[in-house]
C-alpha cells in the first residue's frame, strides 16, 4: 500500500531514500569502549583469522558487485589475496580450498541457492565461511562460521539498493577488522577510515537531495536503445551495477566496462549519440583520474554523450563531459557507496517513465532458491 511505501511510488524508491539511515545502522555499535572494531557473530578466533592466507568471495547478482569492491579494500588494507567468484560457477571448477582459506558469502536474502551450495562445498573442504547477510537467521548465516549482518532493514523491491550499500559497509568493516587482527594497519588509520565511513550517511543525503536532476536526466534517455557504463578501480563494479539495474528495471541493453578495456574491443560499439555513463575516480596522487579522462575523450571523439559522475571540486572533468553529476568527496575505495546512488535513481526513474513495474520486474525473483 501507499502507506507502506511512505509516500513513494515504489518500494525501490523508498529503499533508495533509506540509504543514509541504512548505512548509519550498518555502522552502529561496531567499536568497543577502546575503539577496537567488533563484528556481530564472530565464531572464529583471532588466531584462526591470522592463519587465513587467502580469501574467496562468493555471491550472485548485485551482491557479487559488492564483492568486487571488497576485493580492492581487503587486498589494500590487509595484503591478503582475494578472489571474487560467481556463486553459480564456484564449486563446479574444483576450487582450491583448505583450512587457511576464508570464504566470504555475500547475500542480502541469505537464501540464494547458488551461494548456499557454494558455502556447503567450501565447508566440506574445511574452509571457514563468513556470511555477510541482511536477513537474521536465514540459511546462509546459519550454515556459516561467522556473520556480519548488514542491518539495512527489510528490502522489498527485487532490485537491491540499501542491501548493496550496507554490504559495502560490511565489507569495509571486515577488511578493517582483518587488518586490525593481522596488524597490517594501525589503529589510527583504522579509526580514520571508520570516521570517513561515519560521514557517509550525510553525504548520501546530499546525493539524494539532487535526485530531481537525475530524474530529469533519466527522462532525457527514455529513447535510448543502449547505455554503456565505464569505471576504473572501485568504480568498475559500480559501472557493472549501474548497467545491471538498467537491464533489470528498464529492460534496456546496458553494459559496464573497465575504462581501460575500452580500447581492447568495446570502443567499436561507440556511435553517434550513444549515452556513456562514466564513474570518474577522485583526483588523487595516482593516475586513475587522468586515465579515466582520456577514456572519456576517446568515446566522445567518436560521438558518444558522456555523462560523468565526478567529485565536487573536480574542475578538470567538465570540458570532457556533456553532463556532470557531482559526488561528495571521499577516498576512491569508499566512492562506490556514493557513486551507485545516482545510477539507482536513474534506472528507477527511467523504468517508471517507460511504464514498467519497478518493484517486480518481469522474470526476476527477490531471492532465487533454485540452482
Ligand atoms: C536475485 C535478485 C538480485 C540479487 C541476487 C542475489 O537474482 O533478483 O537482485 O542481487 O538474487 O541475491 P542475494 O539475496 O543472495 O544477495
Amino acid at each position: 500500500s501507499a502507506a507502506e511505501k511512505e509516500g513513494h511510488d515504489w518500494f525501490m524508491r523508498k529503499e533508495i531514500f533509506e540509504q543514509p539511515r541504512a548505512v548509519a545502522d550498518a555502522l552502529l555499535g561496531r567499536r568497543d569502549a577502546t575503539g577496537r572494531l567488533m563484528l556481530d557473530e564472530m565464531r572464529l578466533s583471532d588466531q584462526e583469522l591470522r592463519d587465513i592466507d587467502k580469501i574467496i568471495i562468493i555471491a550472485a547478482g548485485t551482491s557479487f558487485y559488492a564483492g568486487m569492491v571488497a576485493k580492492y579494500a581487503i587486498e589494500h588494507w590487509t595484503r591478503v589475496p582475494v578472489e571474487v567468484e560467481l556463486a553459480s560457477e564456484f564449486r563446479y571448477r574444483d576450487p582450491i580450498l583448505d583450512y587457511s582459506t576464508l570464504v566470504v558469502a555475500i547475500s542480502q536474502s541469505g537464501e540464494t541457492a547458488d551461494t548456499l551450495q557454494a558455502i556447503r562445498h567450501a565447508r566440506g573442504q574445511r574452509s571457514k565461511v563468513l556470511a555477510i547477510c541482511n536477513t537474521n537467521g536465514s540459511t546462509i548465516p546459519r550454515e556459516s562460521d561467522a556473520v556480519i549482518y548488514t542491518h539495512a532493514g527489510p528490502e522489498i523491491a527485487v532490485a537491491s539498493t540499501k542491501g548493496f550499500v550496507t554490504q559495502l559497509v560490511a565489507c569495509y568493516l571486515l577488511a578493517l577488522y582483518l587488518a586490525q587482527v593481522k596488524g597490517t594497519r594501525y589503529g589510527d588509520e583504522i579509526t580514520q577510515i571508520v570516521n570517513q565511513l561515519e560521514a557517509v550517511p550525510a553525504q548520501l543525503q546530499q546525493v539524494l537531495d539532487d535526485a530531481p536532476a537525475i530524474y530529469e536526466l533519466a527522462r532525457q534517455h527514455t529513447g535510448a536503445r543502449s547505455i554503456l557504463f565505464l569505471g576504473r578501480h572501485a568504480g568498475y563494479p559500480v559501472a557493472l551495477e549501474g548497467a545491471l539495474k538498467l537491464k533489470e528495471l528498464a529492460y534496456l541493453h546496458a553494459e559496464g566496462f573497465a575504462a581501460g578495456e575500452l580500447k581492447h574491443g568495446p570502443i567499436a560499439l561507440i556511435e553517434e549519440g550513444l549515452p556513456v555513463l562514466c564513474v570518474v575516480p577522485p583526483q588523487g596522487r595516482d593516475q586513475l583520474h587522468d586515465k579515466m579522462l582520456s577514456g572519456i575523450q576517446e568515446v566522445r571523439a567518436r560521438g558518444a554523450k558522456a555523462i560523468c559522475l565526478a567529485e565536487e571540486g573536480d574542475e578538470r572533468v567538465a570540458p570532457y563531459a556533456d553532463h556532470v553529476v557531482r559526488l561528495p568527496r571521499v577516498p576512491v575505495l569508499l566512492q562506490p557507496l556514493l557513486a551507485v546512488v545516482p545510477l539507482q535513481l536513474f534506472a528507477c526513474e527511467l523504468a517508471t517513465v517507460l511504464g514498467h513495474d519497478v518493484d517486480q520486474p518481469r522474470n526476476l525473483a527477490k531471492s532465487v532458491t533454485v540452482e
